[in-house]
């Protein structure tokens, strides 16, 4: 719990999310004959209503971070620490945006709300209104094939969105789009505002990416993780104003070797992270 400095009566901030000593394994077995460690060791608080960024190299174990985040425990591995995340309270988008290609847009849309229980008419007027403010409005009876790739991932999204989850699990919304599509996405997002700064029933939402303009753009944090087997090497709290400097910060995090000029490579130093 933390409470703010601000006011008077501390105001305590329950964490949405609390991941403790977290360590993933996939054990050896099948074509696999030795066991491979994704994750070793992780601890992350995020409160509600904060907005996390999780950026590594590939293969550090993001994706198993957010499938445990989302009770969906990788099959064939085993599991160690604990991670909290109230039952019912998330919605996941897998790094592929899973679109049903048999449905079309509006059906797709109606997917996760169908699964969570909510009555057709309810989930129906919602996706109207998401249909308009995600811009996809007059393509609902398109099939997803007919959408543009940046079309995909909005209606990807709008599905993990229309639940009203108060959490949401995001991996690499935008992973698969060209550079310009994905620097207007993260615009679009931006605008947005998922997590609705200052108002009443603000959403957590914690966003895997590789991209650090991407984080730095969307989030309030941004954790680092390691190489395999993943773990948390740092956890940056971004300030506006401030993105060239944590942009380094964060760079010399994910890539310490790159981060030194190279008299200083030569030398064997150390990274200096400003
Ligand atoms: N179902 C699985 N069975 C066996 N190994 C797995 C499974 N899922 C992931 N792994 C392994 O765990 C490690 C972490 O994978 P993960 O998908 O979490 O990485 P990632 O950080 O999301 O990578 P990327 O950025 O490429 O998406 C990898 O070595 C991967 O091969
Ligand atoms: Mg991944």
């Amino acid at each position: 719990m933390t409470s703010s400095p601000d006011t008077d009566a501390a105001v305590v901030v329950a964490p949405a999310i609390e991941v403790a000593g977290l360590s993933v394994t996939f054990t050896a077995g099948g074509r696999r004959p030795e066991p491979v460690v994704a994750l070793r060791d992780v601890d992350l608080r995020v409160d509600a209503g904060e907005f996390v960024a999780v950026v590594g190299p590939s293969g550090c174990g993001k994706s198993t971070l957010l499938r445990v985040l989302a009770g969906l425990t990788p099959s064939g591995a085993t599991v160690g620490g604990t991670a909290t995340v109230p039952t019912g309270s998330s919605a996941w988008m897998p790094q592929r945006d899973g679109l049903l290609p048999w449905r079309r847009a509006l059906a797709n849309a109606l997917v996760g709300a169908r699964i969570a229980g909510i009555d057709r008419t309810s989930a129906l007027a919602r996706a109207r209104e998401l249909f308009d403010e995600f811009g996809l409005s007059g393509f609902e009876r398109s099939w997803p094939h007919e959408l543009s790739g940046g079309m995909r991932q909005r209606l990807a999204l709008l599905r993990t969105c229309l639940p009203g989850r108060p959490v949401l699990l995001l991996d690499e919304p935008f992973g698969a789009l060209d550079a310009l599509t994905r620097r207007r996405m993260n615009t679009w997002l931006a605008g947005l505002d998922l997590v609705g700064h200052g108002r009443p029933h603000a959403r957590t939402v914690v966003l895997v990416t590789h991209d650090v303009d991407e984080a730095l753009l969307l989030a309030d944090r941004v954790v680092v993780l390691s190489d395999r087997p993943g773990r948390v090497v740092l956890d940056l709290r971004v300030r506006s104003g401030d993105h060239d400097r944590a942009r380094r910060t964060l760079l010399a995090a994910l890539d310490p070797q790159t981060a030194l000029s190279r008299p200083e490579r030569a030398r064997g130093a150390a990274p200096t992270v400003p």
